[in-house]
Order: C-alpha cells, then structure tokens, then sequence
C-alpha cells in the first residue's frame, strides 16, 4: 500500500459513524490509497495543518450535540482564536449522520463544514446529509455522495498506471495478522491488559477498573413485566469520584455459550492463543486486548458478536466465502439494490452476528481468523446513570438497571447484551468484577443551598435522582422535590421505604404516580399539573431547578407539555410566551433531561 495519504476522522455515538468511516477507509484502498481512520479525538488535531486530504464524519446526537469522542475536537475547532488560514492546505468533504424527526438536522455536519471553508480549507464536495429517518437509511443519500467524492479524490490522486479499482468481490488485505502458538503460554489465560485493581490516574476506557459486584438484587415484584436489577459495586481504591448526575460505563462480556457456538462456527479452538500484528505500519493494536491473547478472551471480551451487523459485514463476508450459493445471497444483501432485503433479514428482526454466521455456516467456517478484528466490531462499554452518592455511601456505586429483552419476529426473544451480562452475575456464588469507568453525565445541580430542585423521574428514570437527593440531604440542600411514577405500588415503586424515611426527616417531598392502581391512568405529568400552583411558585419565585429523566419515547414531550401548560395557566403567559419560558429555563440550565431509549 502507497503511504497514507488520506484521512478519515469520524465523531460517533453509537457506531454508525464509525462504521461508515471503516467503509470509506476500505474504499479508499480499492483505489489504491493510503488511508488511516480514526476517531476525531484521538487525533492531534494541530497536525490538521499538514494534512492534504481530510474526511470527516459525524453524527449529531440528541439536541444537535457532536458525539462525546469528538467533544475536545469541537472545542478546540470554535476556538475564537484559530487564524483563518489554519486550514488553507487542506482539501476536505464532510459526511453527516442525522436522523430529519430532529429539530437540528444533521446539525454538526453542517456547522463543521461551514467552519472548515471559515479556517480556509477547500471543500471538495458539498456536505452529505445522511438521515436514518429514510426508508433504505442514511446510505441512500451516502451511495451517491461517495461515488461523486471517489471521482474528485481520484482526479487528485489518480490510481497507478496499469492499475485499476480493486473489485469489490476480491478481499483486501487484513488489518491484522494473528499468529498462534503450538503451545499455549502461561499467560494469555484471558487477564485483562489494561484494567486494573490498583489506582493511578483515574479509570477510563484504556483502563477500566475491575470493581466488585457487591449486590445484585431483582428490585421489581414477581408478577411485574420487567426484571429491574439493583446493582452495588465495590470501588475502593479505584481513585473514582463522582457526583449526582453523572455515568458509569460498563463493558460488557459475551455469553460464554455464545462464545462456545462462534467459536464451533468458525471452527475456532478457544484455548488457542495468538499474537496480534498490525499489517501496516499506521495501524495499532486494540489497547484492551493483551498480547498475547487467548481466542477466548478475544471473543467473550472483545467481538461484539451480538450486536446486529451493518452492511459492511456482508460486503466482507461476500469477500471470504467459498461457498457459491451462500456468497450469491451475501453479495445481494451488500450491494444497493439489497438494502431493504437486508433490512428485512437483518436490522429489523435485530438479527446478530452470531446467528448471521450460523445462517451461512460454509461461510463461517472459511473466515481466516486475521479477518475476524475486520469483520466484527468491538464491544462497545454501556452508560447507566449512578443512583447513589459517595456522601452516603463511600466507595459503593449503584445503578438501577432494567435487563432488556423483547421479541421480534424471530423466536429467540432479543437480550440486551450488557444487561444480560449483568443480571446473570452472581456475587454470593463467588467473586465478580466488573471493568467500569466514570464520565460526567448531562445532570448537573445547583450549588446553592436554597436552590429548590424538582425531579421528575418515572420508572427507572429515578436513578439520577436518586443520586442527587442523597447527596443534597448529605449537603443539607432539603429542598427536594421528587415526582416518581410506576405501575403498581407493591411491584415497582424502587426505594420506598428510603423516600419514607427522607419524607419524615423533612428533606424530601415525594409525589406518586401509579398508573395501574386504578382504573384510569395516572403519569407523573398529570401530578405536575394538579400541583401546577406550587410548580410555577417553585420556578419562577423560587427559581427552581427542573429535572427529568427516564424513557425518550412519549414522557419527555408529555411532562414538557404539561410545564408549559402550567406556565399558561398558572404564570398567565400565552402559548409562545411559555415555550420561550421552558426554552429560557432549557438555556439556563434550569431544565435538564436525560433520556433514553
Ligand atoms: P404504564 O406502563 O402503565 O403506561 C414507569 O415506566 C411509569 O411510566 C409507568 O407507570 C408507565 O405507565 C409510565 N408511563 C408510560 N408512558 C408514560 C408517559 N408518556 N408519560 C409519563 N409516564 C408514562
């Protein structure tokens, strides 16, 4: 391969971003380019300067935020003080992933790439607006942009003479080579390069901390849907702290049946260790996997095996399948003309990898194992807001966690895979550790002491909260208001007796919603609107801080509905005037959210 030339940055969420990037990297090399790909904040981002070439590609999160692994990029970028010429070698293209149901569209691509033409780069083309709303998904508007930006790319940097585009049935080359031993060695049992148990600088994805689960208890009743989990982990000597509002990242493990039937698919021997090399020289290792490394810790710790493949997956496997009925089907479902079979097949149903390889099982057996790092992405760590303060209890964390399964169209129910993980450990049946980091969250609260605040947290959307009043009666904050909604009293009202307690101590006042205790239904909102006098008292007298925090789907539009009609009837305003209040209180900080999905 030529010296790298071109360069891929990507901001992602939840992969796609990611994904995308790897593709244009794979792209790239079919076309005889050099190419590295890389996350924007792993990048120096003062060597911009010398690039000749750079594509960005970025999501746009929730309210028009860039994804957290660009965050430091997107500061550095908006700094008021870059000349205008920062950038004046560069040729450049930006690629946006979006979803169009969002006020702010795309919000980041666009924004970037009126900044980059502002430091003086040169755009080769405009700016790709991929939109997941679309029926074929962002690719339908990806596929056209790409084959208009190989055609620049390539006018500048033509292949070879005598040499063309490498066809997209012919594999390209492995990132990495796995070289395995005849005998296995002491050490590549499967510890975990990396995480540790002793502190240094605080934990972090490089280096997660290996804490103790202490507790894992069903907190919900037995005749509830859903089996929600209470969760305390151990972290002394971690050197972690946190404050209410804030996340854990948890790093999930595979099933070890799972791993039993990939590797029986692949025809891989779990107990085999290898070294892993990189193929090209601007390539590194994955920081979490030690070297050398056994197959199993590979695919319990590391394959994301059941996570459901994107397009790129059939694209490779098309590439390595000796199989001619079996690559025919894998060619069809990665080319254009596919999308919605593949749809159909794959995303829709949440198909895995794992059951993908078992569908094209001549297919599985033939993938050289270089391949699989190619193939299969990593597991990617979980967040789950922390529901418990270090001023209440010292050196614990607690989460509340549902374990997520559904059905679709498949007979084997969907599992989360973190959530399963979780749920099915068992600390009094012997030591578990749990590799975990920290991050802030999008939760902050008010330092002064009289601040009220009012949290409105349905189901498991209590747990910020959770944190936050035991760290604000530890504090002496007692202004707490806690709007707290569940189906039934006896089967999912978490922490009763705690709230009880805090209630007669006169540092909390709770108010209930249980939306099947009776005939009619009853949601945290309408609560909000029968006290709407004491919510308008508390925001605009009192200036009140305001919280919510749970499931993205109807709730967060419902409560925000019911606040503006409090701020309508009871604040006198009109319909405009009170979404410019709750838009004032959102910029001020003093409405915050937290959802997911
Ligand atoms: P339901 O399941 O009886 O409909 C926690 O999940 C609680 O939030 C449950 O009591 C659930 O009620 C309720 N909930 C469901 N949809 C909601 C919405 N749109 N707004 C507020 N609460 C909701």
């Amino acid at each position: 391969m030529p010296s790298p030339r071109l360069l891929v940055l990507f901001g992602s969420q939840t992969g796609t971003a990611q994904d995308v990037s790897e593709r244009l990297g794979r792209e790239a090399r079919r076309r005889r380019l050099g190419c590295r790909v890389q996350a924007l904040d792993s990048y120096p981002v003062v060597n911009l300067i010398n690039e000749p070439l750079v594509i960005f590609v970025c999501a746009t999160t929730g309210q028009g935020d860039p994804p957290d692994n660009m965050k430091n990029f997107w500061r550095f970028i908006f700094r008021k003080n870059l000349p205008s010429t920062s950038l004046c070698q560069m040729d450049f293209a930006v690629l946006g992933l979006g979803d169009s149901s969002y006020a702010k569209f795309n919000f980041v691509a666009k924004k970037l790439y009126r900044r980059l033409l502002q430091l003086g780069g040169t755009a080769l083309l405009p700016v790709c607006l991929g939109d997941d709303q679309h029926e074929l998904g962002p690719d339908a508007a990806i596929d056209p942009w790409l084959h208009t930006l190989w055609e620049k790319v390539l006018g500048l940097y033509p292949m070879p003479i005598g040499l063309g585009v490498i066809p997209p049935g012919v594999p390209l080359p492995s990132k990495f080579a796995l070289q395995f031993f005849q005998e296995a060695p002491e050490m590549c049992s499967g510890e975990q390069r990396g995480a540790r148990t002793e502190p240094q600088s605080p934990p972090s994805e490089l280096q997660p901390f290996l804490a103790r689960m202490v507790t894992n208890r069903r907190v919900t009743g037995p005749s509830h849907f859903q089996d929600v989990r209470l969760i305390e982990f151990d972290i002394t000597g971690s050197g972690i702290n946190f404050a209410a509002g804030d996340v854990v990242l948890i790093l999930p493990q595979n099933a070890a049946s799972h791993v039993q039937q990939f590797c029986q698919a692949l025809g891989l021997d779990p107990d085999q260790c290898f070294m892993l090399q990189p193929r090209e020289p601007d390539v590194s290792c994955p920081e979490r996997l030690p070297q050398p490394c056994s197959v199993r810790h590979l695919v319990s710790q590391y394959l994301d095996i059941a996570s459901v493949p994107r397009r790129s997956f059939f694209e490779l496997l098309a590439c390595l399948s000796p199989h001619e009925l079996e690559r025919d089907k894998l060619l069809e479902l990665s080319s254009p003309a596919g999308q919605e079979e593949l749809s159909q097949y794959c995303s829709r149903p949440r198909r895995t990898a794992l059951e993908v390889l078992c569908d094209f099982p001549h297919t599985a057996a033939a993938i050289p194992p270089d391949y699989l790092l190619d193939l299969i992405p990593p597991i990617r760590p979980r967040a789950f807001s922390i529901a418990s303060s270090l001023l209440a209890r010292p050196s614990r964390l607690q989460i509340l966690m549902a374990v997520v399964q559904y059905q679709t169209r498949l007979k084997e129910p969907r599992r989360g895979l973190c959530s399963s993980w979780l749920a099915s450990l068992d600390p009094e049946q012997g030591p578990v550790q749990v590799p975990l980091w920290v991050r802030p969250g999008g939760l902050t609260f008010p330092q002064a002491p009289d601040t009220p605040v009012i949290m409105v947290g349905p189901g498991t959307g209590v747990a910020p909260f959770r944190a936050a009043v035991q760290e604000r009666v530890a504090q002496g904050r007692t202004e707490n208001f806690l709007f707290f909604g569940c189906r039934q009293r006896d089967q999912d009202f978490y922490w009763e007796a705690e709230w009880k307690e805090l209630e007669e101590r006169g540092c909390l006042s709770l108010v209930t919603a249980f939306s099947r205790d009776q005939e009619r239904k009853v949601y945290v909102q309408h609560r909000l609107r029968e006290l709407g006098p004491l919510v308008w008292e508390l925001l605009d007298h009192r200036g009140a801080y305001f919280y919510l925090a749970g499931n993205a789907k109807y709730m967060p539009a419902d409560v925000s509905e019911a606040l503006t009609s409090i701020f309508r009837e009871e604040g006198g305003l009109s319909g405009p005037e009170a979404a410019a209040y709750l838009a004032r209180l959102q910029r001020t900080l003093r409405f915050q959210t937290e959802t997911w999905a």
